[in-house]
């Protein structure tokens, strides 16, 4: 027997900004948890450049990627193979090397869906659900939602037209999944309270506020937003003024991440503890 620690197998995120990326202290945590031999670091990539540093990546050994703006739909047209929900998501925060060649999948939705369920606890099971926004976010969470089997998903966007694209691509798996999908502009939402609002719109990068109808919001919705900061969010204020539970997307992207690396992996790590952390770093920059 040799007491020679063994080779760690290389990961890194790629986009571009980078060096504000939480991923690599995330994976750091969970390969200590898991005691899984892996390094992972950041990589910047030029706008022009993703395909070649991937490739350069790829060619050292390394083993995986996750990958962030701008570069998630590019990495879905560089994978050899997508997952189903890569393939509904029509983007890619996720590829792995292997003989196979380049497997690219997308852990978003199920990192808002875990989120949700585990973390705080709300069962997607028969809820009615709204969904505000009709971009890449939003249509990356559509699939793993409706795993969950929940009674009703309303889609609404600020461009109506965007929504309907969304509902009719998946009109076909709501039906197996038995859900009710509707929606369209913002007249679509609903005059009485949801279970759970997700805000996939981009309007929290900009503190506004997805027009929404007050009466959607009631003291037993969760209110999601997908963004996340040191301080709560308007929509998550916005949500709480008319008595609804809110939420920001700091689980998402720790769960996300989790997902990930199960993916590279076959290992689930825990979450909960990195999550706790993350959240008493935030609170202590406030
Ligand atoms: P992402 O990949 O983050 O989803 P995106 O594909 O550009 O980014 O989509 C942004 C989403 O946020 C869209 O649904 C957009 O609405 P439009 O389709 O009408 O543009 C929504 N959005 C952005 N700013 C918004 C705002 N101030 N109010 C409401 N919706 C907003």
């Amino acid at each position: 027997m040799s007491d020679q620690p063994r080779p760690r197998d290389r990961y890194a995120v790629i986009g571009n900004p980078i060096a504000h990326s939480k991923s690599p202290s995330i994976h750091a945590k969970f390969a200590a948890e898991t005691g899984e031999p892996l390094e992972y670091d950041r990589l910047l990539a030029p706008l022009d450049g993703f395909v070649e540093h991937v490739e350069a990546f790829r060619a050292a050994g390394g083993r995986g990627l996750n990958v962030t703006v701008p570069f998630k739909l590019e990495a879905h047209a560089l994978a050899h193979r997508l997952s189903p929900r890569a393939a509904a998501a029509g983007a890619v925060n996720t590829l792995r090397f292997d003989k196979d060649g380049i497997f690219g999948d997308n852990t978003d939705g199920f990192g808002l869906v875990r989120d949700i369920e585990v973390n705080l606890g709300v069962s997607l099971k028969g809820a009615r659900v709204l969904l505000l926004g009709a971009g890449g976010a939003a249509r990356g969470v559509v699939l793993p939602m409706l795993e969950r089997h929940p009674g009703e998903i309303t889609i609404v966007n600020r461009t109506a037209q965007k929504a309907h694209v969304l509902i009719e691509q998946f009109e076909g798996a709501a039906r197996e999944f038995a859900c009710l999908i509707n929606g369209g502009g913002p007249q679509a939402v609903d005059a009485r309270h949801y279970d759970v609002i997700v805000n996939a719109t981009a309007g929290s990068l900009d503190a506004a506020l997805p027009e929404c109808d007050a009466r959607a919001f009631g003291a037993g919705t969760l209110a999601y937003d997908m963004m996340y900061g040191a301080q709560p969010t308007v929509f998550m204020r916005h949500a709480e003024s008319l008595g609804a539970r809110a939420s920001d997307g700091l689980g998402m992207l720790v769960e996300q991440a989790a997902e990930s690396f199960f993916v590279w992996r076959g290992v689930r790590p825990d979450g909960a503890p990195v999550l706790a952390g993350l959240r008493a770093q935030l609170a202590a920059q406030v």
